[in-house]
C-alpha cells in the first residue's frame, strides 16, 4: 500500500523528498527521527523538539498532471490527523488551511509542495510534523508561540511514536484514493465542523497584504471565503493572524 525510507538523521525530509524526487515511488513516507532543519510554510522553522515527534514527508505522485482536487491535501492531511487525536480523547481544531491546534496551541503542521517541470507534475510532497512528546523545557524554548504535544495534553509520560505513525497512514491512505477522485467535497462538512473561526472576524496574512473580514465558510474546493467591507473575497492560500 506504501513504502516507507527511514532517517535516523536528516535535514529536512521535505528536502530529502523533492531532491531526489525523480527515484521515489508514489506512496512513499519518508520519516526522520531528528531533523536539523525543518521547514515550515512562509520559511519558517520547524523545531525539533526530539526524538519522540513525528518528522514525516508522504511521496504522492497520482498523475503527470495537476488536477484541482490536489489543492486540497493539506485540508484532508489536517482531518485525518484530527480524527486520530480525537481516537487519543483530545479535541483538535483546525487554523485554516494547514494548522492542528489543541485549547489554541499548535500540535501539528503540515507543508505541502508540489514540483512541476514545464506542464508536468513531477510529485507532490506533504510533510508533516507532530508533536507527540515533549516536556515543559523543550516547549519552553519556543515558549514565543502556542505550541502543545500529545503527551503534555494528556498528561502522560511518553507518546508511542509508531502507533500513532500506523494510526496516521492507515487512515491517511484507506481515505486517499477516495480524496483524489471526490476532492475537498469529501472532507468538507468534517473540514468545516473543526475550525472554530468560521463565524468570527479575522485578519488574514498574504504573501504583500492583509486581510480582515468574517470567516463564511470554504467553497467546494477549499478555499476560505471571507466577507469583507466592500464584498466577498476568495483566499486559496493564506495566514490567519487571529
Ligand atoms: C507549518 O506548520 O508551517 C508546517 C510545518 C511542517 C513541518 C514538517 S516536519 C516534516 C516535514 N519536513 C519539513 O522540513 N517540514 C515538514
Amino acid at each position: 500500500m506504501y513504502n516507507i525510507i527511514n532517517f535516523e538523521q536528516i535535514d529536512s525530509t521535505n528536502n530529502y523528498a523533492k531532491l531526489n524526487l525523480n527515484k521515489i515511488l508514489d506512496r512513499t513516507v519518508i520519516c526522520a527521527d531528528s531533523q536539523s532543519a525543518g521547514r515550515g510554510r512562509f520559511n519558517r522553522k520547524w523545531v525539533d523538539m526530539g526524538r519522540g515527534n513525528l518528522f514525516i514527508s508522504l511521496v504522492l505522485k497520482p498523475s503527470c498532471v495537476f488536477e484541482k482536487n490536489y489543492a486540497a491535501l493539506t485540508q484532508f492531511t489536517a482531518v485525518i490527523l484530527c480524527r486520530i487525536f480525537e481516537e487519543y480523547g483530545v479535541q483538535p481544531e483546525i487554523k485554516w488551511p494547514n494548522d492542528v491546534l489543541i485549547d489554541g496551541k499548535k500540535i501539528a503542521g503540515i507543508l505541502s509542495e508540489s514540483v512541476i517541470k514545464g506542464s508536468s507534475l513531477q510529485g507532490l510532497i506533504i510533510g508533516i510534523g507532530i508533536n507527540l512528546n515533549a516536556d515543559k523545557d523543550s516547549l519552553s524554548l519556543v515558549a514565543d508561540k502556542k505550541i502543545t504535544a500529545l503527551n503534555v495534553e494528556l498528561l502522560r509520560e511518553y507518546e508511542d511514536k509508531k502507533l500513532f505513525l500506523d494510526k496516521f497512514l492507515y487512515g491517511f491512505f484507506s481515505s486517499y484514493d477516495r480524496f483524489l477522485s471526490g476532492g475537498f467535497l469529501c472532507i468538507k462538512d468534517e473540514y468545516s465542523k473543526r475550525c472554530n473561526f468560521l463565524s468570527e472576524r479575522i485578519c488574514v496574512n498574504l504573501l504583500n497584504k492583509q486581510v480582515k473580514g468574517i470567516a463564511e465558510r470554504f467553497t467546494d474546493s477549499g478555499e476560505l471565503v471571507l466577507k469583507a467591507d466592500n464584498g466577498e473575497i476568495i483566499l486559496t492560500a493564506g495566514d490567519i493572524l487571529y
